[in-house]
């Protein structure tokens, strides 16, 4: 098996359905999550000399964002022992690891999702990975349909809190406490100091920031206006389909998380108009400058404070 260093061509085969658990637990065989997501992170870290300490998952068309980083080294999900392979369009399935300006990170361009047929700890398994290569704080990135009236489309969202009602959790089953205790703190998922600088860096950049809660559905289809009705109503302002496995896997390992939503859409039944995944990937594509730029101005900050 060999990475790809940055300019060689990373060549995609068309995806493959999706295995659906980590080969080693499906087999029954005697390697545990906890091994898999190590011996994924030693493949990792013997592909470069970096030793990022920050990750990011970069949702629906922010992938770009990691092909500016500098002394990168791109890895195929593919190539990564017992990673999950992407299928989702605008989701590249490559991981870099590289840096910006002089901070080492790790950025995921693409993730998997529940609704490609993936269990839930498939989805979770790339943060088990980060938190055995020693990551301490990862930022994850999505598109999100706005239900709060502010969140227009376009507009970037800090996460404050979450609602899970994917009816999943990446923790169900034997604890590992390798990984983190059985019954993790949730209470402040989002930290707040990363909440306040991302804030207070896209003021400072001259982007309107908002902080909103992200409701998790599972997918595929969109919700009906009567659930968009009741998201609201228990307290959700913002809706999408991933996210929230990974938060959880990450707290379970004390990693810090900042979660930040792009409003691609106005959620169901707000406008007198369907939803199109269309137009979620086309604003993405809008707003990624200014995100990409918050990023840029964020990461160095992050690195202070976990250092
Ligand atoms: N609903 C769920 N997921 C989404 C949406 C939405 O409106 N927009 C982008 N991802």
């Amino acid at each position: 098996m060999s990475a790809k260093k940055t300019n060689r061509k990373t060549e995609r085969q068309a995806p493959e359905p999706p295995e659906f658990a980590l080969p080693g637990f499906a087999a029954g065989e005697s390697l545990s999550e906890f091994e898999c997501a190590g011996l994924a992170a030693k493949f990792i870290s013997e592909q470069t000399s970096l030793r990022p300490e920050i990750a990011l998952v970069l949702g629906s068309g922010l992938g770009a964002f990691a092909d500016e980083f500098s002394s990168a080294t791109k890895i195929p999900y593919a190539e990564i022992p017992y990673f999950p392979r992407s299928t989702a369009v605008g989701h590249a399935g490559t991981l870099v690891v590289g840096k910006v300006g002089r901070i080492p990170v790790c950025g995921m361009q693409g993730r998997v999702h529940l609704y490609e047929g993936y269990s839930v700890k498939d989805v979770a398994f790339p943060i088990r990975v980060f938190a055995r290569m020693g990551v301490k704080a990862v930022i994850l990135t999505n598109a999100a349909g706005g239900i709060k009236r502010e969140f227009v489309q376009g507009k970037l969202v800090v996460i404050k809190d979450h609602i899970n009602l994917q009816s999943a959790n990446p923790l169900s089953g034997p604890n590992d406490e390798r990984f983190g205790p059985r019954f993790p703190d949730m209470s402040s998922a989002y930290d707040r100091r990363f909440r306040e600088m991302a804030v207070g860096e896209g003021n400072r950049i001259g982007i309107g920031m908002y902080e909103g809660v992200y409701a998790a559905l599972p997918g595929p289809s969109y919700e009906t206006p009567a659930e968009i009705r009741y998201l609201r109503t228990i307290g959700a302002d913002l809706v999408g389909m991933s996210t929230v496995p990974e938060v959880i896997a990450a707290r379970h390992s004390g990693i810090r998380v900042l979660g930040i939503s792009c409003v691609t859409n106005a959620a169901a039944g707000m406008l007198d108009q369907p939803l199109d995944h269309k137009e979620v990937l086309e604003t993405a594509e809008r707003v990624k400058g200014q995100f990409i730029g918050l990023l840029k101005a964020l990461l160095p900050r992050i690195a202070e404070v976990i250092s």
